[in-house]
Parts: structure tokens; sequence; C-alpha cells
């Protein structure tokens, strides 16, 4: 379980300083699927950032289980993330001059050298393993995204407008994928979109503004990625 309390983050100092984050509590529950929406700016990628151990927190608490990231130095933050944590964002971040297989190994070496074909396998890149990210298709590119993140076997993970950067069939069939693999393997995932739609294959749904929840809401029934409209 993830429980957050009272979460608040300013940007900026002085006559700059900025409330990104103003008193946000909420709890998710393990193998939960959380889509996060809201405007351009209300907070959802800070929000992210604070409860996933990448940016501070001014003040609150943000509680794994028993561990609490606010009594965590950046050592036992890195830690922390590398062991419980992946992250999969609009852009793909491949390294360029690896392969598929190699940009995947990579994000495996981070946790022990796990076994990275599983995780190949499931996004369907095993024929490509050997081809450069330019020679892929943007859906491709983002599978392997996805790969190199699951490859680290994490509890929870955490996506930032995931199909961002996709057209609408790339983007089901890889929305498709990230649910199938998280219905399966059943770690928690945290979901930032603009898309309204994509809200309603979640559990459940967190509405920002300005910097605060605004509403919360559970779906009695989730869609896949094929029932809902882009
Ligand atoms: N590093 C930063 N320094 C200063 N202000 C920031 C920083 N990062 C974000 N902000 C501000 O905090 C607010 C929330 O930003 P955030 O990136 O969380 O919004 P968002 O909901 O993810 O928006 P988008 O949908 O456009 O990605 C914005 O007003 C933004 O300008
Ligand atoms: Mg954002």
């Amino acid at each position: 379980m993830i429980q957050i309390r009272n979460l608040t983050k300013y940007y900026g100092k002085g006559e700059s300083r900025f409330k990104a984050l103003d008193d946000v509590s909420v709890c998710i529950k393990d193998g939960e699927f959380i889509v996060i929406l809201g405007a351009s700016g209300s907070g959802k990628s800070t929000f992210l950032n604070v409860i996933s151990g990448l940016e501070t927190m001014d003040s609150g608490s943000v509680s794994y289980d028993e561990k609490r990231l606010e009594k965590m130095n950046e050592k036992e933050l890195t830690r922390f993330r590398r062991d419980n944590t992946a992250y999969i964002f609009q852009q793909y971040y491949l390294l360029p001059h690896l392969t598929v297989e190699k940009n995947i190994k990579m994000g495996a070496d981070l946790d022990h050298n796990r076994d990275f074909f599983p995780a190949m396998e499931a996004v369907g890149l095993a024929d490509k393993r050997k081809k450069f990210p330019s020679e892929l298709s943007g859906g491709e590119q983002q599978r392997v995204a996805i790969a190199r993140a699951l490859a680290k076997n994490p509890k929870v993970l955490f996506l930032d407008e995931p199909t961002g950067a996709l057209d609408e069939n790339t983007g089901r069939l890889v929305l498709d994928y990230i649910i199938k693999l998280q219905a399966k393997q059943s770690f928690t995932m945290i979901m930032v979109t603009h898309n309204a739609n994509i809200a309603e294959t979640a559990d459940r749904i967190i509405r920002m503004n300005s910097g605060k929840i605004v509403g919360i809401t559970e779906n009695t029934e989730k869609k896949t990625a094929y029932e809902i409209g882009w």
C-alpha cells in the first residue's frame, strides 16, 4: 500500500515561489491501476515524481508499507527506486547506439542482472531484438521502453503520458499491452494522462486541479484499450 499524506511541494523561491502540490492525501492499494487526470500544469507529473521518490517533498509523507520516503537520504532513495519502481515516459529515452535487447538488458541490469527475455517477449519484440531504435516505429520504441521497465520486475510502475507521442492505432496497441501485462503480473500501476477516455480502463481515477486532488472515482466496469474512445 502507498499512503500519501498531506503532501506539499513548492517550486522556486521568494516572489516566484509556486505551490505545485497542495496538501494531497490518498491511499493506493497494491495491484491497483490508477489513472491521474487533470489539465496541463495541474501538478500531475509533480505528483508522480514526488511519490516515486524522483523529487523531494516540502512537507507531508509518502509511505510504501512501513518504508517512508521522507525519512530516506539520497542514497536510500536511489536504492528504493531501483528495487521497487520503474518509469515510462512520453519520450522513450532509448539509447540510439544499442540494440533492442541491449536497451532492455540495461534496464534489467539495474536490478541484479535479471533475465530480460520474458519482458522482451511480453511486448512482442523478440524477433526485433537485434534492431536499433532508429529502425523501429514509435509504437515499437515505446514497447522497448515498456520491456526495459518491466525487466526490473517493479512493484510499482509509473507512467507519464505513455501514449502521448503515438497515433491512435499505435496508442491503443501500446495501452492494450500495458493493461494486459499489469493484469497478468499484478504490479501497482499509476498512469498520468490527458486523455480522459483512458481513465475508463483504470480501477480508480484521481482528478487534479491546481496542485490539489479534486475528485477520486472508482470504475465499476473497466473497459479495454479497444472499447474506449480516443
Ligand atoms: N522544475 C520546475 N520549476 C518550477 N516550476 C515547475 C517545475 N516543474 C513544474 N513546475 C510548475 O508546476 C506546475 C505543475 O507542473 P506539472 O509538470 O506537475 O504539471 P502537469 O499536470 O504534469 O502538466 P502537463 O499535463 O502539461 O504535463 C506547473 O505550473 C509548472 O509550471
Ligand atoms: Mg506532466
